[in-house]
C-alpha cells in the first residue's frame, strides 16, 4: 500500500533515451560520477538491468544491478535530489531485490562509503547488514563498508548467472554530500 508520503512513479527498464537524464542524476549524486559512455554501457551488458522511476515526465530515479553467479550486485542507485525523502529509493531497492528474487538470486551485496548516512539507513531499513569494510576503497581512499542482504529465491537458477567469472569489482561512485 502507498503512503501519503511516497511518490507516485511509474517503473521500467530504462532504454537509450533515458542516458542524458541518468547523467544528470549521476551528476547531481556523486562527486565523480559515471560518464555517458559508461551509462550506456550498462545499457548493452548481459548481466546488468537497469531500472528507472518516472514521476510525471521526468526519470526521477534509477538503481542498476548485476546478476553474478547467484549473486545480484547493487552497482549503482541514485534519487534525483528534487525526488528525495519520498520513498523511491526504498521502492526501487525493494524492485531490484524482488527482481533479483525472480531470477533466482541467494543475495544482494553492495558497497557503501562510511559517509553516506542516508544509503547506509536505506540499506539497514530493508535488512542488509555489514559484512566487512575495505579501508581506502575508493579513488579518494574513503572506506567501503560491504553489506548484503540474503534473498530467498524463487527458482534455483538464474537466467543471468554465468559460469566462470569470479568477482566483478563494482561500486557506487562516491557520493556529494
Ligand atoms: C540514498 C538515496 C538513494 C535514498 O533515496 P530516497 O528516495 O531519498 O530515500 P527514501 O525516501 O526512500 O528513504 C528510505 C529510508 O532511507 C533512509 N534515509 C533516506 N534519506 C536519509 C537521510 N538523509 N538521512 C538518514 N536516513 C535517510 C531512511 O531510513 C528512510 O526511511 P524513513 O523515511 O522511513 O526514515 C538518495 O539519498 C540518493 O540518491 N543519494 C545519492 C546517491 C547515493 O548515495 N547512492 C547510494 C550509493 S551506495
Amino acid at each position: 500500500m502507498q503512503t501519503a508520503r511516497e511518490t507516485q512513479s511509474v517503473w521500467r527498464i530504462a532504454a537509450r533515451e533515458d542516458v542524458p537524464a541518468l547523467l544528470e542524476i549521476e551528476r547531481a549524486s556523486f562527486a565523480t560520477p559515471w560518464t555517458l559512455g559508461e551509462i550506456e554501457e550498462e545499457l548493452d551488458k548481459p548481466l546488468a538491468r537497469v531500472w528507472v522511476a518516472e514521476v510525471g515526465a521526468r526519470v526521477a530515479a534509477f538503481g542498476i544491478q548485476w546478476f553474478v553467479v547467484g549473486e545480484a550486485q547493487l552497482a549503482n542507485i541514485a534519487v534525483h535530489p528534487d525526488f528525495r525523502g519520498h520513498g523511491l529509493g526504498k521502492q526501487m531497492m525493494n524492485r531490484l531485490l524482488s527482481e533479483a528474487q525472480s531470477e533466482g538470486m541467494e543475495k544482494m551485496t553492495l558497497e557503501v562509503r562510511t559517509g553516506n548516512t542516508a544509503a547506509i539507513e536505506l540499506y539497514r531499513l530493508l535488512g542488509f547488514v555489514e559484512t566487512s569494510r575495505r579501508p581506502h576503497f575508493y579513488e579518494d581512499q574513503d572506506e567501503a563498508i560491504l553489506m548484503e542482504k540474503k534473498i530467498d529465491p524463487l527458482r534455483s537458477e538464474g537466467r543471468f548467472c554465468c559460469e566462470g567469472i569470479e568477482r566483478i569489482e563494482f561500486s557506487c561512485a562516491p557520493c556529494v554530500f
